[in-house]
């Protein structure tokens, strides 16, 4: 079975073809940052307009770069939410007209299980069942995967997720969007001692997360600096990155005791951070526990986890029951959509 996946819930136009005998064939993808930097965060309707004109480019691109031709493939994959609506709206559109055009099955796929199955896409693969650390930027949640499709929710976030908290730390320093990557090239720099910022919600027992109190912190710490130097803006990334890491790591620490688990993933785009990585591989170590990271590729917003999810999916005969064209601005995971069988 041959596979199309199409993301374009939030600011990448994405495509990719997954096979199952072979794996991923090939993937393509068109970023938005440039598009939207000079606002300082995605605005949805240049989002839309953008995938409109980049999404049929991007298929004959890949059609041509993997020697495709329609006729091989069996089933449409497409991220139907969670995401800005507008922008799902063309994926969406797209995936049902090529459907009804080339008569093959339409799936609609949560985009934040494409992040939590993007670790199987490499050779090693995690078995059923593990915990899931999925950080991305609209999302922290810690999840027991019991199989494809079998999701419970062991912890969330009552406010920012950790790579909102990224972003909104980076603006604040003036350092553009999205934030992760350059927040995470500042602190490489950055002075260890010069500032401190709270682990929020460390002493609570449960597994939620809180990261609008760390915000808070930073904006109070900038408001506080007389001048706001290239390396006062190293020296607060790294106190902020080590405190955010600190808090995803000893919660996900708490979790697999909690769970007992003995397989770990960590997904979304703030999984690709080096310094968490480096905290959560201590912790597996110490607790003989096997970590499992998509490619950094994967991390972040991509085809190739929608169309493996889709894949699953779509072989377990799962699809669309009509051409409607539907998404769900907001999925949560834990929840099949009403569209599927
Ligand atoms: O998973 P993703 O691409 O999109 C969503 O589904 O939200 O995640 C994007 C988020 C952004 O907030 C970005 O700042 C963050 O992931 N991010 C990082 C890194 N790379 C991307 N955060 C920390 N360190 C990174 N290296
Ligand atoms: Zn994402």
């Amino acid at each position: 079975m041959l596979v199309l996946g199409i993301e374009s819930s939030c600011d990448e136009t994405a495509l990719a073809l997954f096979d199952e005998h072979k794996g991923l064939l090939g993937h393509v993808l068109h970023s938005q940052i440039a598009l939207h930097n000079s606002y300082g965060g995605v605005v949805p309707e240049l989002a839309s307009r953008d995938h409109i004109r980049k999404i049929s480019p991007l298929l004959e691109n890949l059609l041509k770069t993997t020697n495709t031709s329609p006729n091989d493939i069996d089933g449409i994959a497409y991220t139907s939410g969670p995401g800005l609506a507008g922008a799902l709206l063309v994926g969406a559109t797209y995936a049902k007209t090529l459907s009804y055009a080339w008569k093959i099955p339409a799936i609609a796929v949560n985009h934040m299980e494409g992040h939590l199955l993007a670790p199987m896409l490499e050779d090693n693969k995690p078995s059923f069942p593990h915990l899931a650390l999925l950080a991305s930027g609209g999302h922290t949640q810690l999840i027991e995967v019991n199989n494809f499709g079998k999701y419970f929710l062991l912890g969330d976030t009552f406010d920012d997720a950790a790579g909102e908290a990224f972003d909104k730390t980076a603006k604040l320093l003036g350092l553009g969007y999205p934030g992760g990557v350059i927040i995470s090239k500042y602190a490489k720099e950055g002075t260890p001692g010069k500032f401190t910022f709270p682990r929020p919600i460390l002493n609570k027992h449960n597994l939620n997360f809180s990261f609008s109190g760390l915000k808070t912190n930073v904006l109070n710490t900038v408001k506080k600096c007389k001048k706001l130097d290239t390396q006062t803006k190293k020296d607060i990334a790294f106190a902020f990155e080590d405190a955010i890491t600190d808090t995803l790591a000893i919660k996900t620490k708490k979790a697999l005791i909690q769970t007992n688990l003995k397989e770990l993933v960590i997904s979304g785009g703030v999984g690709a951070n080096s310094k968490l990585r480096e905290k959560i591989n201590i912790v597996c170590k110490k607790l003989n526990v096997k970590v499992y990271y998509p490619k950094i590729e994967f991390c972040t917003d991509n085809g190739a986890m929608i169309a493996y999810a889709g894949f699953q999916r779509l072989k377990n005969n799962f699809k669309d029951l009509d051409f409607a064209i539907k998404v769900t601005p907001r999925w949560p995971i834990t929840q099949e959509t009403s569209t599927t069988i």
